[in-house]
């Protein structure tokens, strides 16, 4: 059997998406920028066996029920038709992040299996058709195959919905900083979040055509290194994913309590006159964007109000092909 483990890094998006054109084929309704991070990884190891059967898939260390291995079985479903082979998976995955508060990512985990599956089934991809398989997965897995900062573009079939790095000015080094936050309740799940939003927010429209527009001025203000007009859109793009779930019925929010706190924390370090931008996911935790060059007083500046555990992410790598071997 050829076994081939892959690493791929988690991605956080600039602008969002957070809503399907088409779930069969996870279509997203707008496109969206993101930042590959150095710091959280996923590293999956797969092989195909001879013969058909259930798949068997190990995730840190523990090997997962049948319902959990639902969505890795019908991604590898897909491999399997593309490499025309029929034997069941073996597949372990470990993911790599300082603490496990709601940093594990889909975007990681489907890019890593996208490329690692791809592989021990004998087919070899290029980055294209990689994200093209990896958005049958999870839709921001689609970024996580390329490093730094990326463009999903949202294409109007399978073929035209994929990621490509987006240039960026040679003076922009952006940072990364995560706030850690420990979740309460349970998240509503992504992707269950995204498609009551879709279904049922009136804010819906306003946030994907916003975001739309705004992928374009992000890539625009990528090359020209603005990051005040960075961080500007990359505010905005969060806060109105978060307003349309607020919006939705039934209403929901990922946002804690100390959600709240940490992001007044952000806006009192930028009235110090520091750039520092927050963005937020489908959980608690508060991400900052900034630069290099003011890293280190953003995180001084957060440290002194806040308890929170921080972790200090530069752009991370593309996916690759970690081992291959033969047993
Ligand atoms: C808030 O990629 O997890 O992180 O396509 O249903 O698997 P599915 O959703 P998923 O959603 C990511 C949502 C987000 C924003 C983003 O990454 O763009």
């Amino acid at each position: 059997m050829l076994k081939v483990t892959a690493r791929a890094h988690t991605n956080i998006a600039l602008i969002k998406y957070w809503g399907k054109a088409d779930q069969q084929l996870i279509l997203p309704a707008n496109s969206s920028v993101s930042l590959t991070l150095d710091r959280f990884y996923a590293d999956t190891t797969v092989g195909f066996t001879d013969q058909p059967g259930p798949d068997r898939f190990v995730l840190d260390g523990r090997l997962q029920d049948a319902a959990a291995t639902h969505r890795v079985h019908a991604f590898l479903d897909l491999v399997r038709q593309q490499a025309h082979i029929h034997g069941a998976a073996r597949v372990s995955s470990t993911n790599h992040v300082p603490n496990a508060a709601g940093l594990a990512s889909s975007s990681s985990a489907f890019a890593a299996l996208a490329l690692a599956a791809s592989r021990a089934a004998g087919l070899s991809l290029d980055p294209t058709a990689l994200s093209r398989l990896a958005r049958r997965g999870s839709g921001s897995a689609t970024r996580s195959i390329f490093g730094g900062t990326v463009i999903w573009h949202r294409g109007t079939d399978d073929a035209s919905s994929f990621a490509e790095p987006v240039t960026t000015a040679p003076n922009l080094d952006l940072r990364m900083v995560a706030i850690l936050i420990d979740a309460q309740q349970k998240d509503v799940s992504s992707r269950n979040g995204m498609a009551r939003t879709v279904a049922t927010s009136p804010y819906f429209p306003v946030f994907t055509a916003t975001a739309e527009r705004d992928s374009q001025a992000m890539v625009a203000a990528l090359a020209a290194g603005d990051l005040e007009q960075i961080g500007e859109l990359t505010e905005r793009s969060a806060l109105m994913m978060h307003g349309a779930t607020l919006a939705a019925q039934p209403p929901f929010t990922y946002f804690a309590p100390a959600t709240l706190a940490a992001w007044a924390v952000v806006r009192a370090v930028r009235a110090g006159g520091l750039p520092a931008y927050v963005t937020m996911d489908a959980g608690p935790n508060v991400k900052v964007l900034t630069d290099a060059t003011h890293v280190d007083a953003v995180v001084a500046g957060l440290r002194a109000q806040l308890d929170n555990e921080l972790v200090v992410c530069a752009p991370g790598p593309a996916a690759r092909i970690l081992t291959t071997t033969e047993e």
